[in-house]
């Protein structure tokens, strides 16, 4: 399959991408099930992961979807400008950010530190993919579905320069 200027390749089915977000559920549900968790997708690329996860949650929930904007050049400073859209108070709450892909965590790092300073009651992450440089740092995420290396991947939600959310399996680029 071919997208712009890549060339993409079936990485995941959706069929096991569907038995890992339910497997993910269930540990959610066991570690959650006295709780009342506040989740908080981060826009955009994890709205199909959110909604085919929290739909099998069964602890009364919250669902917040959160856009995070950030400086020029965050890759490389890693600083966090904004949080878009959050309504819901944090105060006290068992937060779990629902994130698609993990890939060198600066993202997740500068949010958790902000939701950790709003008086939370707990913070946890559950996110889909984990690549290598994630795993190197030792990024806290506490669920994670797969674990990938570098590979470039689309689909689920994941894009490519705005493109591949809408796949339903997830692939990877071949070069
Ligand atoms: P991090 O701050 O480097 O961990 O970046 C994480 C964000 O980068 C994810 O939420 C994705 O939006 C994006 N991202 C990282 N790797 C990929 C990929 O392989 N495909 C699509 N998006 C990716």
């Amino acid at each position: 399959m071919r997208i712009k200027d890549l060339e993409f390749k079936k990485f995941i089915s959706k069929a096991k991408v569907q038995l890992k977000v339910s497997s993910l559920a269930e540990q959610i549900n066991a570690d959650y099930a006295d709780k009342a968790p506040l989740f908080l997708p981060i826009l955009n690329g994890s709205f199909m992961f959110a909604s085919d996860l929290i739909k099998q949650v069964e602890p009364p929930c919250k669902v917040s979807f959160v856009k995070v904007s950030s400086y020029a050049g965050t890759a490389s400073t890693g600083q966090l400008k904004t949080l878009i859209g959050l309504e819901e108070s944090l105060f006290n709450q068992d937060i779990i950010i629902v994130e698609d892909i993990v890939d060198t965590g600066l993202t997740l790092q500068k949010f958790i530190e902000e939701l950790k300073g709003l008086g939370t009651k707990s913070v946890e992450v559950v996110a889909l993919l984990r690549k290598q440089p994630a795993r190197e740092k030792m990024i806290e995420v506490k669920y994670i579905g797969f674990e990938i290396e570098n590979e470039f991947v689309l689909g689920y939600g994941l894009d490519y320069d705005g493109l591949g959310r809408n796949l339903q399996d997830i692939y990877e680029s071949v070069g």
